[in-house]
């Protein structure tokens, strides 16, 4: 993602954006089977049980307010920007960090999209696509994490610490 303005830090706006969205993801992740007992009565026109439409809101209010904050979250990156990569990092890892991020905010946009798609309009391709993502997401979210822990704790750079303290407070 190098479309946006380069800044000397996330703001705090962007720090809490990150982290709600990440929470949100991996909790839609754990429960995402909770909505399939109320899907699938409705794709076969029959009613759900009060309980598994519950939890079919849950899903489906919980996503929808993902895709609302990962939409603020883009407006800011393109308005304000995000710091640059690490300057010492090479071209390689920069560039594989990019196609990482790119691939978060295609998902942060995506499920909430194909799940709605197939939630409101019944369309069993879009479900399939929504469901095909999951390891994906558990695969690229994995590989994130651990990029973040590793910049922290071997390379020593300030990549983890600048997405938990906004600019202006850091001493650097
Ligand atoms: C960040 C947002 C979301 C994530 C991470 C997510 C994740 C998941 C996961 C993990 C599953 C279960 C997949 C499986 O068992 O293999 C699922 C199923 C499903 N989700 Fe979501 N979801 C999100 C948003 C939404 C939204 C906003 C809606 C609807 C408005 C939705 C509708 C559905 C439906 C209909 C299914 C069942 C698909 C099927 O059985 O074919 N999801 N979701
Ligand atoms: C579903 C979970 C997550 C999503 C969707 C996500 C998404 C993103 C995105 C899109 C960025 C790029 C910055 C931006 O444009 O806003 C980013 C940066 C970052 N994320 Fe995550 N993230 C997730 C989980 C995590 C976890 C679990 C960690 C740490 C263990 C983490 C650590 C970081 C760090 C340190 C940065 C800053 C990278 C930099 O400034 O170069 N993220 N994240």
């Amino acid at each position: 993602m190098n479309v946006a303005k380069e800044t000397a830090g996330y703001t705090a706006t962007q720090i809490l954006l990150h982290w709600v969205i990440a929470a949100l993801v991996l909790f839609q992740l754990v429960i995402g089977e909770d909505i399939k007992p109320a899907y699938r009565a409705f794709s076969q026109h029959s009613s759900p049980q009060n309980d598994d439409l519950i939890n079919a809101n849950i899903h489906v209010y919980v996503g929808l307010l993902v895709l609302l904050l990962a939409l603020w979250r883009l407006a800011i990156r393109l308005l304000r920007g995000v710091p640059a990569p690490p300057p010492e990092e090479n071209m390689l890892f920069k560039r594989i960090a990019m196609a990482t991020h790119f691939l978060l905010y295609l998902f942060i946009f995506g499920m909430p999209i194909t799940g709605a798609l197939a939630w409101y309009f019944d369309l069993d391709a879009m479900g399939e696509i929504h469901e095909f993502a999951k390891p994906i997401i558990i695969a690229v979210v994995g590989l994130h994490a651990a990029a973040a822990l590793w910049q922290h704790f071997f390379v020593k750079s300030d990549v983890l610490v600048r997405m938990l303290r906004p600019a202006k407070q850091r001493m650097s």
